[in-house]
């Protein structure tokens, strides 16, 4: 099947020479290793990851480590920020296997160690700005979606991607007790043009590192042009459909967090406004410095065009 790609991506960017010619060394030589520490481990966070980095990142300073890594959302562990990494390390996240199914010539399970043989990892800082008016900024470590998509052959029907994070109230106390904020399992979706464009990746570590739990282990979404909230983590299911996906924020919500959830400065939430940010580590309180928020995250040169003729107010 001929996969769309947005027309202002040269085909050159979509693999970059350096990381090629990278990719061909990790081929030679090191991939065993970049899998062997992709993987997820019991002290996911000692195990260094080696990556390339990509010509999509960044160059602002990352967010504190410290800070990416304790302050979450993540309601399967509780509804505080600072609940996931009290409560995530009780997730089991090896074995891990993701079912992948609906419009696609090869549905199937793959394990972790499937998905990950033929990739290699790229390094890609990239801001991730929340809902709530914060941000960071976060060297992911990861590799396009569209690289995995394009595996299991998209039928022509296929319009959208859907993805389903884990059930396991044992392990996540959030699904358990009479107080559940959400209903399971937190449910995310992509158009495919979206989810096929190489900013679009799946992360498996972050800072050099496996993924902590509360950040989504193993393998969680990020799409950095949009709300965090499309960053769906610990991912089991991911369904190629033809209607568009229900999602968690959109069903419990509707007014305020629509299917698309672009990062858009000028479409203030009904609650608050959207025109500024505070970025995670630069003060809190009264001495939070802010910052405007810039369309679409600041990705708007490599995004924009797969929004071109909708109306951003009515599609938020
Ligand atoms: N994924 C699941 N499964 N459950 C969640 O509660 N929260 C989302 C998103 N992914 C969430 C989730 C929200 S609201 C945000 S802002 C980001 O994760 C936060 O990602 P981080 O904790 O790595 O910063």
């Amino acid at each position: 099947m001929l996969i769309r790609r947005p027309p202002d991506i040269a085909s050159s960017e979509i693999t970059p020479h350096s990381v090629y010619l990278a990719r061909r060394d990790i081929l030679a030589g090191g991939l065993g290793l970049a899998l062997a520490a992709a993987l997820p481990q019991s002290r996911a966070h000692a195990d260094p990851l080696s990556a390339v980095k990509s010509a999509y990142s960044t160059d602002e300073t990352p967010t504190r480590r410290e800070d990416a890594t304790s302050y979450n959302n993540f309601y399967e562990f509780g509804t505080d920020k600072a609940d996931p990494a009290a409560n995530a390390g009780a997730l089991k996240v090896a074995p891990w296997s993701v079912k992948i199914d609906g419009l696609v010539g090869k549905p199937g399970t793959l394990t972790l160690e499937d998905i990950l043989k033929p990739v290699t990892l790229e390094e890609r800082i990239y801001r991730l700005r929340c809902v709530e008016g914060w941000s960071m900024v976060i060297p992911w470590v990861g590799f396009p979606l569209a690289a995995l998509l394009a595996r299991v052959e998209p039928l022509g029907s296929a319009k959208y991607v859907a993805f389903e994070t884990l059930v396991r109230p044992e392990e996540m106390p959030g699904q358990r007790g009479l107080f559940q904020p959400l209903s399971w399992p937190y449910v995310e979706g992509l158009r495919l043009d979206e989810a096929m464009h190489p900013l679009a990746i799946l992360a498996t570590g972050m800072y050099g590192e496996t993924l902590p739990a509360q950040n989504g282990a193993p393998l969680r979404l990020v799409v950095p042009w949009k709300y965090g909230f499309k960053s769906i983590k610990s991912i089991v299911r991911i369904s190629l459909v033809e209607e568009q996906p229900p999602t968690t924020w959109k069903a419990l919500a509707a007014d305020e967090y629509g299917f698309f959830s672009n990062v858009n400065p000028e479409v203030d939430h009904p609650r608050w406004s959207q025109a500024t940010e505070r970025r995670i580590g630069e003060g809190s309180g009264l001495f939070a410095k802010r910052r405007p928020t810039l369309m679409f995250n600041g990705y708007a040169d490599q995004v924009a065009q797969l929004y071109s003729g909708m109306d951003l107010r009515a599609n938020y």
